[in-house]
């Protein structure tokens, strides 16, 4: 442990790590690494692939078992409630509604909670729209890291406070560390203590990555094959 550093209490759950994209090419290969377990979307992310966002989603859930993020679009309560029961039915088991952090989301966020159907509250930059979130019962809140950085804040100081607000009050709502950028964002989020990162493909594919394993492979396999060599 890095000195100086407070330990936290331990979380009854494992950290998860989810892909962001709506890219179907991406999703099949994320399918396969066993570190995967869930999909998110938006509108963005959806118009880059030429399907419409029904196309795209039934195939996602073909291919993941596991949270998939569907976003609504509608201004109001009602409207995305019309939405939200509409995707829902694509995959019950799997499909989590995203809304958008308005009081019309939060609105319909408390909806779907008492019609037991799981929620995403989405375009979180600030601790008070977290906790109005987590007060509108949402299942997963998702703070945007990379947005804030961007813009001159500070993405992780916004995740720890969301984390502290969540175990001041025992909140329920997964904290979903998103606009993921970089490896750094993932380390940090975890190390937060955020319920659940998603991450881009390339940034997903990255975490794997260190040149002193690839350096020390390179060696075990060199000296391996002289070991090998003295095989009689
Ligand atoms: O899905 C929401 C979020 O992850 C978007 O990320 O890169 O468009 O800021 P980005």
């Amino acid at each position: 442990m890095v000195a100086g550093r407070k330990r936290k209490e331990k979380k009854k759950e494992e950290m998860k790590l989810f892909i962001d994209t709506a890219n179907l090419q991406e999703i099949e290969e994320a399918s396969k690494w066993p570190f995967v377990s869930g999909v998110t979307t938006n509108p963005s992310l959806i118009a880059k692939e030429g399907l419409t966002q029904k196309e795209v989603i039934e195939r996602i859930a073909q291919m993941i078992d596991g949270p998939i993020s569907a976003e609504v679009t509608e201004e109001t309560a009602e409207g995305m409630l019309a939405q939200a029961h509409e995707l829902y039915q694509i995959k019950p088991e799997n499909i989590v509604i995203k809304l958008p952090m308005t009081i019309e989301g939060l609105k319909a966020c408390k909806k779907l909670y008492e019609a037991n159907i799981p929620t995403n509250v989405t375009l979180c930059f600030s601790p008070a729209q977290a906790l109005l979130a987590m007060e509108s019962h949402a299942t997963y809140i998702s703070p945007f890291l990379g947005r804030l950085d961007d813009n001159g804040w500070n993405g992780i100081t916004l995740l720890e406070d969301i984390v502290d607000i969540k175990r001041n009050f025992g909140y329920e709502s997964k904290i979903i560390a998103a606009s993921v950028r970089s490896v750094d964002h993932v380390q940090q989020a975890a190390i937060a203590g955020v319920d659940v990162a998603t991450i881009p493909y390339k940034v997903l594919a990255k975490l794997i990555e260190h040149p002193l394993t690839a350096a020390g492979l390179e060696t075990f396999r060199k000296d391996a094959a002289k070991t090998a060599s003295l095989k009689k």
